[in-house]
């Protein structure tokens, strides 16, 4: 065994720690001061687009979502830009066709990421192949994301096997994607320990605070040898977000994974944040304190779709169903082949089960996105979905098989076109990839700033 490697970190307060705590909201002017001392800090790399901070750019910040790429790579000089993409759903919630998703990973490297993280609800790595190419095309680096949950069709092997999928699609390093903090640490050290026996790329570890076990995780995932971990300067940590940055860095001070990082430099940084934190919170009429919720781990809903799965049966009088559907949620989650619950199909799960239980009838009322779920429009589940169940809910056993997107002809040309019809003749390539992800918003995004 040589040296221990020191232990590298990707900062999130830039994308998923507001996110997380912040509804997205943080805006250009929030971060720009602070992007220079950022760069001078020595992460793995920064995250700081992609995910929901596209859509809420253009819906909410009157943003340009690819200026704003611009401006931070014109001050991230020295660190990696990371970005965050839903394969084949690109930043949106359907599947595009190919030449959508390979100029939208153009566009993005063009403009400054220099990694992205791809992955897919289900894990079906069909779902990550155009994406995962056009940015090795692009000369990105790409990382190919496991999505973690915890089902019987789930264990540390077929962990495993999806992330030697990635690494044969072209993986320059493999992350375990734990988006609602279900990862408990000696499971993390497990299979991490497994990733890095079978696996020769850089093991890189995202979780949440969710449940309250991510610092323990880390820990133990550092113990097992993970490569990079995700975490957010403090005023934008914990809660439901990442563990935080100088508490890692202080609790590695000099062991054998010691970071490198001055915990010291990173303080003042952290008092800026603190202050961005406050001045959402104002702005926006937001609630940042969000406690961690253990329920988690029964239930395996995230906490802020619990109250709104709540609110959903009060509005309709039915309060009292509440613990019928934290009952019928994995009775579904089961129907439906056992998807991990992260968007969309955690809202897909909730809407379906809410259905069920305020018909008083399973499948009575079927939502278009569960029939295209049975499909296999959205690739293929865990478990695969049996057909006398199929039957029931579809009439048929109609169902593909193959890549979904293989049925989707070729968009770009239609959607330039479409644009120019709608008075905008001269739209970039960037201005037709956000109307191909967010049509109305983009429109009136346009609209707005003619
Ligand atoms: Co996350």
């Amino acid at each position: 065994m040589g040296k221990m490697k020191p232990l590298q970190i990707m900062e999130t307060v830039l994308r998923d720690g507001h996110q997380s705590l912040a509804a997205t909201r943080m805006r250009m002017s929030d971060m720009i001061e602070m992007l220079e001392k950022l760069d001078d800090i020595g992460y793995f790399s920064i995250e700081a687009w992609g995910g929901a901070t596209f859509d809420t750019c253009l819906r909410f910040l009157n943003e340009d979502p690819w200026e704003r790429l611009r401006i931070l790579k014109s001050h991230l000089k020295k660190t990696p830009i990371q970005m965050l993409l839903r394969g084949q759903n690109v930043l949106g919630y359907k599947h595009y066709a190919d030449d959508v998703v390979s100029e939208f990973v153009k566009r993005a490297v063009d403009n400054g990421v220099g990694v992205l993280r791809i992955f897919d609800a289900f894990n079906d790595v069909r779902n990550l192949e155009t994406a995962m190419k056009a940015c090795k095309a692009a000369g990105g680096h790409a990382q190919g994301a496991i999505v973690y949950t915890i089902s019987p069709y789930h264990n540390k092997e077929s962990f495993v096997k999806v992330g030697k999928e990635l690494v044969q699609l072209g993986a320059d390093s493999i992350c375990i994607k734990d988006m609602s903090g279900l990862l408990s640490p000696y499971n993390a050290y497990d299979l991490v320990k497994a990733l890095k026996a079978e696996i020769d790329k850089p093991i890189h570890l995202h979780t949440h605070y969710t449940s309250g076990m991510a610092s323990m995780t880390y820990l133990k995932a550092i113990e097992a040898g993970v490569d990079i971990v995700d975490c957010a300067l403090s005023p934008f940590a914990l809660g439901t977000s990442q563990p935080a940055t100088e508490a890692i860095v202080a609790a590695l001070e000099g062991q054998e994974r010691d970071t490198g990082i001055k915990k010291e430099v990173l303080y003042p940084i952290a008092d800026h944040f603190r202050e961005v934190k406050k001045s959402l919170a104002a702005d926006f009429k937001l609630n940042t304190a969000i406690d961690i919720n253990t329920k988690v781990l029964t239930f395996q809903i995230p906490g802020g779709m619990l109250s709104n799965l709540l609110n959903q049966l009060k509005e309709q009088g039915m309060a009292d169903k509440y613990s019928e559907l934290l009952d019928e949620m994995p009775r579904v989650r089961a129907d439906l082949g056992y998807p991990p619950l992260v968007t969309p199909s955690s809202q897909i799960c909730g809407t379906m089960a809410t259905y069920n239980v305020m018909c008083g009838e399973r499948y009575k009322i079927v939502p278009t996105e569960v029939k295209d779920i049975i499909r296999g429009k959205y690739g293929r589940t865990p478990k695969e979905i049996d057909p006398e169940f199929r039957k029931k809910v579809l009439g048929s056993d109609d169902h593909i098989t193959y890549r979904p997107a293989d049925d989707l002809e070729p968009q770009m040309e239609a959607l330039t076109k479409e644009l120019a019809e709608k008075g905008y003749p001269n739209a970039t390539v960037e201005d037709v990839l956000s109307y191909a992800l967010f049509p109305e918003v983009a429109l009136a995004f346009f609209e707005k700033n003619r």
